[in-house]
């Protein structure tokens, strides 16, 4: 795709996204980033860029860096053209790709974007002074609230705590775009597959009743007891991933923690098994036991690669366990709505954040209650208003009574 198609793209996705319009039309007139730098470390696709361009709109100075192997050029390119710094590419090494992000915190951002606490860390790291910073993600969460708890001076805003995000995003996004990647990855029918999702938080529950709902045989590996329970009284078999890896043609990981399949659930798994990760990290499925016990491994296709084990099982891989729903060609990422929600709280969030940063505590915390509340109340307006389009609610033109 050249920048004029993802020029069209962009027109597309941001004529759906009512909340970031609206936000970004009164940004232009407040001006509330006017002289404020703001360091970006995010999936660099169409909807970020709507996002990063309203910052833009309210004054900001952007400095954008991508997540690793998930950039897409073409929108690099059209936010340059946009007065964006926006660097990096989707086909970097992990050591391109972490100096992109470095080189992100070394432009001295006065507020970050964050997305896994890359950025949080390195300027703890590099000592840069930054006033505040939001964060994306469950696992960006995870790291603040150990790792870098004792070292976090400035106020950070968790979207991903959020209850709008976990519903909306985490929930059904993830669990329609997960479907539709396996469906376009793969080019396979899902309908009576057997599938095992492990983890049965935000993101598990999504893709264990999105796949359910289009025919697949699912079950459910959770270590969280009472998340264990709410998934066999939704009507999932459970148990753990080891018990149950050996009776499925898919497994899709969605837990954030390192090595959930790991080396007794390998040895399990069946011949021919599919193996994908949805979680943020690409650390769920320990590939280096699988690469020890490969004897070959021919790549099929943009995405997928075949591993052939010294005991004549294949396995075959999408994406090396990079999140499945950004890999492959053309990835949509989650819908639009799901993103316009999540990315108006960001730019809610860090307009807070400039404004009060004195005021707010230091570290992880929520997102203010105020600011949720306005934007349910601003989603749920917008979808009615859809709903009212679409299904003749309102008085037709054509009808006559
Ligand atoms: P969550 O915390 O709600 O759920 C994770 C679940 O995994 C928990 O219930 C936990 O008990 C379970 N778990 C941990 N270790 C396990 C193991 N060994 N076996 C079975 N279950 C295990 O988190 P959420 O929101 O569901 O996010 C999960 C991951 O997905 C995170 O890495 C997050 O960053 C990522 N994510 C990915 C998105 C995408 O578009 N692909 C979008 C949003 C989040």
């Amino acid at each position: 795709m050249d920048t004029i198609e993802a020029a069209q793209n962009l027109q597309w996705t941001a004529s759906h996204m009512p909340l970031m319009k609206e936000i970004a039309s009164e940004f232009e007139d407040t001006q509330p980033f006017r002289g404020v730098r703001i360091g970006v470390s995010l999936h660099l696709e169409v909807k970020t860029a709507v996002l990063v361009l309203a910052l833009r709109r309210g004054g900001a100075d952007v400095v954008a860096a991508g997540n690793y192997g998930t950039t897409q050029d073409n929108m690099v390119a059209l936010l340059r053209e946009n007065g964006i710094d926006a660097r990096g590419s989707g086909s970097d090494s992990r050591e391109e790709h972490l100096a992109t992000v470095q080189s992100v915190v070394e432009s001295q951002p006065d507020v970050l974007l964050d997305n896994g606490a890359d950025l949080m860390k390195l300027a703890i790291d590099l000592g840069g002074l930054v006033l505040g910073a939001t964060e994306e993600t469950t696992s960006g969460h995870m790291r603040l609230t150990t790792e870098l708890a004792e070292l976090v001076r400035v106020p950070v805003i968790v979207i991903n705590d959020s209850p709008l995000k976990a519903i909306v995003e985490n929930k059904h996004a993830v669990g329609q775009s997960v479907y539709e990647s396996f469906c376009r990855l793969t080019n396979l029918m899902p309908q009576s597959r057997s599938m095992l999702v492990v983890g049965y938080g935000w993101c598990g529950r999504g893709i264990s009743h999105y796949a359910r709902a289009n025919g697949a045989h699912v079950c459910v590996a959770e270590v969280d007891e009472l998340k264990a329970m709410e998934a066999a009284v939704d009507g999932f078999r459970v148990g753990s991933v080891e018990e149950m890896i050996g009776g499925v043609d898919v497994v899709i990981t969605a837990t954030g923690f390192r090595n959930v399949v790991g080396e007794t659930a390998i040895a399990r798994m069946r011949d021919g098994v599919l193996l994908a990760n949805a979680g943020h990290f690409d650390w769920e499925i320990d590939l280096a036991a699988i690469d020890a016990l490969t004897v070959e491994r021919t790549p099929l296709g943009h995405t997928i690669e075949r591993h052939i084990l010294e005991d004549g099982r294949t396995v075959d891989v999408i994406a090396r366990g990079r999140m499945m729903n950004l890999a492959g060609p053309q990835p949509k990422g989650n819908s639009i709505e799901s993103m316009d929600l999540g990315f108006a709280m960001q730019a809610r969030s860090l307009e807070r954040i400039v404004q009060e940063h004195d005021n707010l505590p230091p570290g992880a915390q929520p997102v203010p209650d105020d600011i949720n509340r306005d934007l349910a109340r601003r989603f749920v307006e917008a979808a009615q208003s859809s709903v009212g389009r679409n299904n003749g609610s309102r008085a037709r033109p054509d009808r006559q009574e």
